[in-house]
C-alpha cells in the first residue's frame, strides 16, 4: 500500500512518520514548500530522538527515511491507495482539496481526513466515493500517542472500515470506532476541559502554572491543561471550539475571550514560541497576559 499525506504541519508530518516507520511508502504533499521543509526537518528530529531513547534502531530510522518522499506536486498522489488529509480546519479549503484529489486518485483509493471537529460526510459528499471515505483522527505527538479514532459516516462501507482498522493496527496504534459527530470521542470531552481551564484563569481562580500543577498532581494528567492547550496550538483550539459550538450550541464549547485575544496577538502556543508560557527560554516561563 502507498500512503499519501496532504499537509506537512505538526499532524501531517507525524502521520507520515508513523506510516513510513511501519514500512509504507509514504508521499508527503504540501503546496507550501517552506512548510514541507519544516515538516521534513521535524520528522528527522523526531526519528533521531526516538533512536536516542532506544525506541527505534538506527537501521529502522534509515529505512523510515527511505520510504518518505516530499513533494509540492499534487499529481504525485495519483499512485496512492490511501490519502490522509491533515490541512487547516476549514471546510471550504478542505473541500476544494477533496474535489481535486477525487479527480486525480484512482476510484479504489480510500480518502481519510484527520479533522478533529468537522463533519466527515460533509467532505465525503463532494467526492464520487463517499463509501471509501473515513475520518482517521490522530493525536499529538503522533509518534508517541497510540490512539486513532476511526470515524464512520452514514455512507462509509464495511469493506473500507475493515481496511482502515487493519491499517491503523499495522501502524502499531489502537483504533477506536467513533460516529461522525463533531469532536468524535476525545475532543468532545477534552475541548470543554481545556476551555474551562482558560475560563478558570480568566476568572482569577488560580494562576496558569497553578492550574497546570493542580491537574498534573491532583488528577494524574501527564500535562496540565494550559500546557496542553499551548501544545495543541491556541489558534487550532479556538478554531475547534468554534466548530463544536456551531454544531452543539452549548456554552461549554464557546471560545473564551482570553483565548480569542491571545490568538489575535499571535500567541499560538508552543509552535509560535509563546502562549500561556514563553518557550523562548528553557524552562519556559508563564506569560504575564495582563491578568
Ligand atoms: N517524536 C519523538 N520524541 C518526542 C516527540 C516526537 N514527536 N514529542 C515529544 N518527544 C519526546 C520529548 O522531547 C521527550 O524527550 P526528552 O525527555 O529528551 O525531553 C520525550 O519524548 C518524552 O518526554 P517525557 O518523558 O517528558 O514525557 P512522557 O514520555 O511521559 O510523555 C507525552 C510525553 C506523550 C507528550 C505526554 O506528556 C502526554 O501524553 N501529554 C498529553 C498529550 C495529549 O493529550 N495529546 C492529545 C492532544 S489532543 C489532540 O492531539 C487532538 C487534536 O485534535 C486537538
Amino acid at each position: 500500500m502507498i500512503v499519501g499525506v496532504v499537509g506537512s504541519g505538526l499532524m501531517g508530518s507525524g502521520i507520515a512518520q508513523a506510516c513510513a516507520t511501519a514500512g509504507y511508502r509514504t508521499i508527503v504533499q504540501d503546496t507550501d514548500t517552506g512548510q514541507l521543509e519544516k515538516g521534513k526537518a521535524g520528522i528527522i528530529r523526531s526519528l533521531g530522538k526516538l533512536v536516542e531513547k532506544g525506541k527505534l534502531t538506527a537501521v529502522d530510522q534509515a529505512t523510515a527515511l527511505r520510504w518518505l518522499t516530499f513533494t509540492s506536486d499534487q499529481g504525485a498522489l495519483a499512485e496512492c491507495n490511501l490519502v490522509i488529509e491533515a490541512i487547516i480546519e476549514d471546510l471550504a479549503i478542505k473541500n476544494r482539496l477533496w474535489a481535486e484529489l477525487d479527480r486525480i486518485a484512482p476510484a479504489a483509493t480510500i480518502f481519510a481526513s484527520n479533522t478533529s471537529s468537522l463533519s466527515i460526510i460533509s467532505m465525503a459528499a463532494v467526492t464520487s466515493r463517499p463509501d471509501r471515505f473515513v475520518g482517521l483522527h490522530f493525536f499529538n505527538p503522533v509518534p508517541l500517542m497510540p490512539l486513532v479514532e476511526v470515524v464512520r459516516t452514514v455512507r462509509t462501507s464495511a469493506a473500507t472500515l475493515e481496511t482502515v482498522f487493519g491499517f491503523v493496527r499495522s501502524l502499531g496504534k489502537e483504533p477506536v470506532a467513533a460516529r461522525d459527530t463533531s469532536g468524535f470521542i476525545v475532543n468532545l470531552l477534552l475541548v470543554p476541559y481545556l476551555l474551562d481551564a482558560i475560563r478558570a484563569v480568566e476568572r482569577g481562580v488560580a494562576s496558569v502554572p497553578d492550574v497546570d500543577t493542580a491537574m498534573r498532581l491532583g488528577a494524574g494528567h501527564p500535562m496540565g491543561p494550559l500546557t496542553l492547550a499551548d501544545f495543541v496550538g491556541l489558534d487550532t483550539l479556538a478554531r475547534i471550539g468554534d466548530i463544536m459550538f456551531d454544531e452543539y450550541r452549548e456554552s461549554r464549547y464557546a471560545t473564551p475571550a482570553l483565548l480569542r485575544r491571545m490568538v489575535a496577538a499571535g500567541l499560538f502556543g508552543r509552535k509560535s514560541g509563546r502562549g500561556f508560557y514563553d518557550y523562548r527560554q528553557e524552562p519556559p516561563v508563564p506569560e504575564p497576559l495582563g491578568i
